[in-house]
């Protein structure tokens, strides 16, 4: 393995090996440089040929309608994304082409081809329709990795309900939350998923979160055969529904932008905001980064290990890659269950061919040792790929070099819920990588690094990452909130989409994310804000104050440390950290967990009475708190507070 201090040292650029080059549809940094230019000289052109590649039930009239901060894209179009992920491949060859391959943690599997799947969506989108669920219905989809997680999606887009899929391992409390912001009319589930050995009580966390936020419907796939409750007249068996439904189903005409989802994610405030995609201009967006980004071909074997919860899973597990005709891998477990080599197993087993994860699993691979990736046989990969925060060159070439065999390019993905498809990011056979930066913007996104005022910064010089046009899938709204929506993404740095993120471009234009510049933390690849884990901790009834920060982690690159206010009176133990761990893991779910919890009688604030974050950043780091402290309102809290042992998890 290469020596990563050399690599670093003489910041080592890795050209994208020659038989990438030789195949891809971009081959060369002057067809990139091409594109980029026709994408720039001629915006709405160059989005339109591409998506003319799809099928559209009527033609758009105009491309883009651009009232910042008010977007449509492909106005006039009716179209239907499920159709073109699914009905399109049906005529040629790829009709008996594998359309979802899906491992099981417990070792079973399942084939679906297009047809099949066609079937299975069909099935699926009668069964809605005969409870009732119209277009422009909200349902909430809570599942396992299985395929009906998919079939689920591509059903509700199928029909033009807008989905909200919630990460099965979010609590009842979140799900509740997420089910009443959306009003959702029905919630989709399982009686359980299997992770880690383990059943995820799916079921029963529905039973909790609609005792809270009433639903008409769930309807309830049989995964696990676990003991569920069962409530007559509200509940129905997938199975049951679709047992007699027809496996025909023609898909509607939807405007081009119908709502096609809701996901919720984390901002500033505690309160997560549901991020509202619409039909058209995801799907082109979807289409158009998979295609250039995974260079996708007809033999690949194809696997993201996103889950379905999250975007990566929604672009980049179902809908990017079925409107491509890909063949998109599914595994519902736990990566390193029943040992270290689960995921290289499956890589051997599928002769997977491209591979898309997160930084977090790749250092958590790399510390269980090389031994398990050297029992398996690799050699099917030709492109390796990462996504959710930013890559330590450390992990960069252990990805390149052990699991990659130094022959496959890796792409290192930037983008994020709301620009809900890749926006910077290499491409294989052409763009030199540099380890730990995501290179250049995709040919049609104008990305940037500004100041406050919105000019662009200097060479090497830190700035805000901003993009200065708009992009076909862009979120449209924060779904119930417009205003929030304006104020959070278009008024930072008026005129641009400001995405939250630092950044600085090198000699080079090569962008290196620096991580968010708001309180959003990054754990694992999954975005929390600290607000809404201090809610829940100041939610728990022996708790005045708390204020929560992230601390870098070897593995998860960021871990949540709660600093706690207790009742007075009440002596803090060990106990008592345990129990508000536990609370947060009710509130929110068990991502949310904070690793430390650190009691103090007093918070640092400022004289205004504002807690100071910055400062208790470095005591969680460790740190001298460098600072400036002046405004602080009583110094000596900080000296308490650093000299306080905290208790870890
Ligand atoms: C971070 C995930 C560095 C970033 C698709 C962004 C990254 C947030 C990268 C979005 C990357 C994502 N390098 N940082 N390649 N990709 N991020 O909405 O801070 O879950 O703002 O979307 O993840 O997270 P989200």
């Amino acid at each position: 393995m290469a020596d990563i201090e050399s690599v670093l040292r003489e910041q080592r650029v890795f050209d994208p090996p020659a038989e990438a080059a030789g195949r891809a549809r971009v081959g060369s940094m002057e067809e990139y440089e091409r594109l980029r230019r026709r994408a720039q000289e001629d915006r709405d052109g160059f989005w339109a040929e591409i998506a003319s590649e799809l099928h559209w039930h009527e033609p758009f009239e105009r491309v883009l309608e651009w009232n910042a901060p008010d977007a449509k894209w492909f106005v006039g179009g009716k179209t239907n994304i499920a159709y073109n992920c699914i009905d399109r491949h049906l005529s040629g060859a790829r009709r008996d082409k594998p359309a979802i391959e899906w491992v099981g943690e417990p070792g079973d599997r399942r084939t679906l081809t297009y047809a099949e799947l066609y079937a299975e969506v069909a099935k699926f989108s009668n069964a809605l329709e005969s409870l009732g669920i119209e277009r422009g219905d909200r349902v909430a989809i809570y599942m396992p990795m299985v395929p009906e997680a998919a079939i689920a999606m591509l059903a509700c887009a199928r029909i033009g309900a807008t989905h909200s899929v919630v990460f099965g391992g979010f609590s009842a409390e979140a799900l509740a939350d997420r089910i009443r912001d959306a009003g959702a009319k029905a919630v989709i589930t399982a009686d359980g998923g299997f992770r880690a050995g383990k059943v995820v009580p799916l079921k029963q966390n529905v039973d909790q979160a609609v005792a809270k936020a009433p639903v008409d419907h769930v309807v309830v796939l049989r995964r696990c055969e676990n003991d569920i409750a069962w409530t007559a007249g509200r509940d129905s068996w997938w199975h049951e529904l679709t047992g007699g439904a027809s496996a025909d189903h023609e898909a509607p005409a939807l405007d081009s932008e119908h709502p096609l989802y809701i996901l919720y994610t984390s901002g500033t405030t505690g309160k997560p905001k549901g991020i509202l995609h619409t039909t058209g201009g995801y799907m082109v967006g979807t289409y158009y980064t998979t295609k250039l980004v995974f260079d996708m071909q007809d033999d690949d074997v194809y696997w993201c290990t996103a889950d379905v919860g999250w975007v990566t899973g929604h672009s980049y597990v179902v809908y990017g890659p079925l409107a491509n005709g890909a063949t998109t891998l599914m595994y519902e477990g736990a990566p390193t269950y029943p040992e270290p080599d689960r995921l290289w197993k499956i890589v051997e087993d599928y002769k997977v061919s491209i591979f898309y994860t997160a930084p977090t699993a790749i250092r958590a691979l790399h510390r269980a040792g090389d031994e398990w990736p050297k029992r398996r046989d690799l050699s099917s990969l030709r492109l390796l790929g990462t996504v959710g925060e930013p890559i330590n060159p450390e992990a960069w070439m252990w990805y390149r070099e052990t699991i990659g065999g130094g022959r496959c390019p890796i792409v290192d993905t930037w983008w994020q819920t709301e620009t809900g498809a890749i926006m910077i990011s290499p491409l294989p056979g052409a763009t030199p990588t540099k380890p730990g930066s995501c290179t250049k913007p995709l040919p049609g996104i104008q990305a940037d690094v500004v100041d406050r005022q919105g000019n662009s910064v200097g060479t090497d010089e830190g700035g805000y990452l901003v993009v200065r046009e708009p992009w076909p899938s862009m979120l449209r709204t924060v779904y119930g909130d417009h205003e929030r929506f304006e104020k959070t993404y278009f008024s930072e740095i008026p005129g641009f989409y400001f995405a939250g993120d630092s950044a600085r471009r090198d000699a080079d234009g090569y962008f290196w994310v620096m991580g968010r510049v708001d309180d959003v933390i990054n754990i694992s690849g999954h975005r929390l804000s600290t607000m809404e884990v201090e809610s829940a901790l100041v939610s728990h009834d022996k708790v005045v104050e708390a204020a929560v920060v992230g601390r870098p982690d070897e593995i998860k690159g960021q871990a949540i440390v709660g600093f706690v206010t207790p009742k007075k009176g009440l002596e803090p133990d060990e106990e008592l950290a345990r129990e508000l761990m536990q609370h947060v893991v009710v509130q929110i779910g068990a991502l949310a967990r904070p690793a430390e919890i650190r009691f103090a009688e007093a918070l640092p604030k400022t004289r205004s009475g504002k807690i100071m974050r910055r400062l208790l950043k470095d005591v969680a780091a460790g740190a001298d708190s460098k600072g400036d402290t002046t405004t602080l309102e009583d110094g000596s809290v900080l000296d308490r507070l650093a000299a306080e042992r905290g208790y870890e998890e």
